[in-house]
């Protein structure tokens, strides 16, 4: 044989078992696919299950491979939607009254109590007509004997702060014109003797001064002239001096009611028919 046939021959036997390799391990691969196990590793679990003496709950490795790829995981775990339960208002009833909102309410209630008696109090008190002691009310002035002597000693007039009123002496001898003028609660001390008036004047009310020359009454404000029982002889105010009643007790006291007020005598009342008895202390004799 020549040594050109000897070669060719070689060479076809590499061809042959080169084709023969190649499609033994293609075929294979096509059979167990990616990722299957080899025939080595199969028997190698195979003859771990027995070496462990009857473990048969030990993890294959497919099962390994696919915990692992659990655990590697990223997802997030979704859990399960909590159940909405609706609200129900509790039961005042059921809760009750605690001792602390006791006490505020108790506090707050005898407050309220409190403060409404008071100002009930304090409103009935403003409009209550005061009965004694004081301006507004009942004055005791003294006995009869004193105020004598007050007006004689006051150059006719008497005055008393406590009243804001002025005393002066009623001549009886008026006293049948002054029964047609004046009003019974006023004539109970005119019969004894005693005229009582205020202080104001009609006109603005300035405190009317007594004018011991003139022996009138002479506003310094505007110029009114009152007789000294008060009647109006001169000046802008519309009316005489207004007056109080009085009372004498039979022990000879004299209380005025300064809690009543009478208006003064219209303009051109005259029952005593007193004239001026000297100088004008408001500058002379008006003519209103
Ligand atoms: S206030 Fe007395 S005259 Fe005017």
């Amino acid at each position: 044989m020549s040594t050109a046939a000897v070669i060719a021959i070689a060479i076809g036997v590499v061809v042959v078992l080169g084709a023969i390799s190649f499609f033994t391990l293609a075929r294979r691969s096509d059979v167990r696919g990616a990722g299957a196990l080899s025939g080595e590793t199969v028997q190698r679990d195979r003859a771990a299950r027995k070496q462990h003496d009857g473990v048969v709950d030990a993890p294959t490795a497919s099962e390994v491979e696919a915990a692992g790829v659990a655990a590697r995981s990223t997802a997030v775990e979704v859990r399960p939607q909590a159940e909405v339960v609706e609200w129900t208002p509790p039961d005042p009833e059921m809760i009750g009254v605690t001792r602390r909102q006791f006490f505020n309410r108790a506090t707050v209630s005898l407050m309220g109590v409190g403060i409404g008696a008071f100002a009930a109090a304090a409103f009935v008190a403003f409009l209550w007509p005061s009965g004694t002691g004081g301006f507004g009310g009942l004055v005791t002035v003294g006995k009869v004997d004193a105020i004598n002597a007050g007006i004689k000693q006051g150059n006719g007039f008497f005055y008393v702060p406590e009243a804001r009123s002025w005393i002066t002496a009623y001549p009886a001898d008026a006293l049948p014109l002054a029964e047609t003028v004046y009003v019974e609660s006023l004539l109970v001390t005119m019969r004894d003797g005693y005229t009582i008036m205020s202080q104001k004047c009609p006109h603005l009310g300035c405190r009317i001064p007594q004018c011991n020359t003139s022996q009138w009454f002479e506003c310094q404000c505007h110029g009114s002239q009152y007789n000294r029982n008060g009647e109006k002889k001169a000046g802008p105010a519309p009316r005489g001096m207004d007056r109080h009643p009085a009372t004498i007790s039979t022990a000879g006291v004299l209380t005025i009611n300064t809690g009543v007020k009478v208006a003064g005598p219209p303009i051109g009342t005259n029952t005593t028919g007193q004239e001026a008895e000297g100088p004008h202390c408001t500058g002379g004799e008006g003519k209103h």
